[in-house]
């Protein structure tokens, strides 16, 4: 099983930092835009304080939990890393948000923000976004 694990991460490890409008672009095309309410600025303003788009961001938090990938996304309540007792509520291993591909990423993210607490579940959107004027994280991004 670690060996299962530790593939996972190596095949995933091809990670990708998105330009600006370029994740906007790709959020926007995934249905992002207006998802539960949250605006297309609200998401990019988000993953930008959260990970600088970075798809292979993993941060350790102090209870033992672990965010990863470009939406921070957490092993307590989200996915499996096998190291934190999980909810594991999009059914993913974490490792999944790490890849370059981010429909998983977005999947989850969009499963993350039905939840009562929505948009407000990410500390970064309630520090850096919330009430904010978000508009120049789209800004010349033509959308
Ligand atoms: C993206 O995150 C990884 C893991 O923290 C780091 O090694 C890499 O330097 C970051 N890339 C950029 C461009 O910041
Ligand atoms: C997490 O993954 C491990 C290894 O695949 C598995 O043994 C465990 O049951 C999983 N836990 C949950 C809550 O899904």
């Amino acid at each position: 099983m670690k060996s299962l694990v530790l593939l996972l991460f190596v095949a995933g490890a091809s990670a990708r930092v998105f330009e600006r409008c370029q994740w906007a672009r790709l959020l926007k095309a995934s249905g992002m835009d207006g998802y539960r309410g949250v605006s297309l600025a609200n998401w990019v303003c988000l993953t930008k304080h959260e990970s600088n788009f970075n798809t292979s961001s993993v941060n350790h938090n102090r209870d033992k939990s672990t965010d990863y990938g470009i939406f921070q996304i957490n092993s307590r309540w989200w996915c499996n890393d096998t190291q934190t007792p999980t909810a594991n509520g999009c059914s993913i291993p974490c490792s999944a948000l790490l890849t370059d591909n981010v429909d998983t990423a977005i999947n989850c993210a969009k499963r993350v923000v039905r939840d009562p607490s929505g948009i407000a579940a990410w500390v970064a959107w309630r520090k850096y976004c919330k009430g904010q004027d978000v508009s120049s994280y789209i800004q010349g991004c033509g959308l």
